[in-house]
C-alpha cells in the first residue's frame, strides 16, 4: 500500500520539464483548417518531409511528433514558438542547439508518444503488442534472431504464442528506446545491447528494474521505465536514476494551444494530404 500511494505521489509531482505526452491519431480526423493549423506551425524541411507520406496515417504521427516537439520546447524553455529551431543530427535525431532539454518521440499504429527531460538523455519507443507482420511468426523471428542475445531469446520464447509477442516487443522497446537515447538508431549491433527483466510488466504500474548490459559489462547509470498502456508496450531510456511518471493523453487543441504560424498557408499542399489513403488496404 505504501509503495502504491508514494508512486502515485511521485507521479503527480513531475516538474515541469519532465513530461510524458501520448497522443491517439486513430480518433483525430483533421479537417482542411485543422491540418492547415498543423502544418504552419511546424519547420518548412518538416512540412515537406511530412507532405511526401503516401498515407494520412503516416502524415498524422509525424506531425504530431513534431507538434509535441515544439509545444515541449517553447513552454518548458520559455521561448517563442516561432524562434525554435530544431535540428537533426547525422543519424536523423531530432535536437536543439545549446540547450540542457531532451526529447524522443515514438508512433506505432495509432499512437504517439513524447518523453521530455532536463539534463537526461532520453529515448522513447512504442510498440503496439500484436502481430502485424505478412509472415508467419516463427519466420519473423527467424528473422529477428540476430538482433537478440540466446538468454534473450531463452525469455522471449516462453508461454503462449501471445505471450512470446507481447515478451518480443517489450525486448525491442528496451533495445530501441536505448539506441534512440544514446542516438545511434539502429547503426550498432542490436545484440550486443541486452536486457535482464526481474519482473514482468503490469497494467497501471511501471517497471523500473530492468538491466541493461553492453558488451556483456552492466551499465547502471541507464535506466528503463516500461509501461503497458493498454495494448501497447511504452519504454522511457534514461540515464538518470529518476523516478517513473505518468503519460497524459492530450487533445489537438492543447497541442496547438500556443502554437504560432510559421509558414504561409499552402491550399494545394492541404487539398493534396485530403485527398490520401489513410493506411494501405
Ligand atoms: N535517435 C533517436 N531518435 C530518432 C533518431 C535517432 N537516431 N532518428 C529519428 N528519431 C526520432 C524522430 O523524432 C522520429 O520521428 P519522425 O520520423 O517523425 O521524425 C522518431 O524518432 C521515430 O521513432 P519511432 O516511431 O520509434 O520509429 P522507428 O521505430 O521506425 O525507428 C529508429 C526508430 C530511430 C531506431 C530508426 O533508426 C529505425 O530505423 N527503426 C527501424 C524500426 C524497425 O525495424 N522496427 C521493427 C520492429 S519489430
Ligand atoms: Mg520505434
Amino acid at each position: 500500500m505504501y509503495i502504491i500511494i508514494k508512486k502515485i505521489l511521485q507521479s503527480s509531482m513531475s516538474s515541469p520539464n519532465r513530461v510524458r505526452w501520448v497522443f491517439d491519431c486513430e480518433n483525430w480526423f483533421p479537417s482542411k483548417n485543422e491540418w492547415s493549423h498543423a502544418f504552419r506551425s511546424i519547420q518548412s524541411e518538416e512540412k515537406e518531409r511530412i507532405g511526401r507520406f503516401v498515407f494520412k496515417r503516416d502524415a498524422k504521427s509525424s506531425i504530431i511528433g513534431q507538434l509535441m516537439i515544439m509545444k515541449y520546447l517553447s513552454e518548458t524553455a520559455c521561448v517563442p514558438w516561432s524562434n525554435i529551431k530544431i535540428k537533426r543530427d547525422t543519424n536523423n535525431k531530432p535536437f536543439i542547439e545549446d540547450c540542457n532539454l531532451n526529447f524522443n518521440v515514438s508512433h506505432d499504429e495509432s499512437l504517439v508518444v513524447f518523453a521530455g527531460e532536463k539534463n537526461t538523455s532520453v529515448g522513447v519507443d512504442i510498440m503496439r503488442n500484436h502481430y502485424k507482420g505478412g509472415k508467419s511468426l516463427s519466420e519473423f523471428f527467424r528473422l529477428m534472431h540476430r538482433n537478440f542475445s540466446l538468454k534473450e531469446w531463452d525469455y522471449i520464447n516462453n508461454g503462449t504464442e501471445k505471450q512470446k509477442i507481447n515478451t518480443f516487443y517489450r525486448f525491442w522497446c528496451l533495445k530501441e528506446s536505448y539506441v534512440k537515447a544514446i542516438g545511434t538508431g539502429l547503426t550498432i549491433n542490436l545484440r550486443n545491447v541486452c536486457f535482464v527483466p526481474k519482473q514482468d510488466l503490469k497494467k497501471n504500474d511501471f517497471v523500473t528494474d530492468t538491466e541493461l548490459y553492453v558488451n556483456n559489462e552492466v551499465m547502471h547509470n541507464w535506466v528503463f521505465h516500461e509501461y503497458l498502456y493498454h495494448d501497447y508496450t511504452i519504454t522511457v531510456c534514461l540515464n538518470r536514476n529518476i523516478h517513473p511518471i505518468e503519460f497524459k493523453m492530450l487533445s489537438f487543441n492543447e497541442l496547438i494551444y500556443n502554437a504560432e504560424y510559421i509558414t504561409e498557408d499552402d491550399e494545394n499542399y492541404c487539398n493534396i494530404f485530403m485527398a490520401k489513403e489513410n493506411q494501405p488496404k
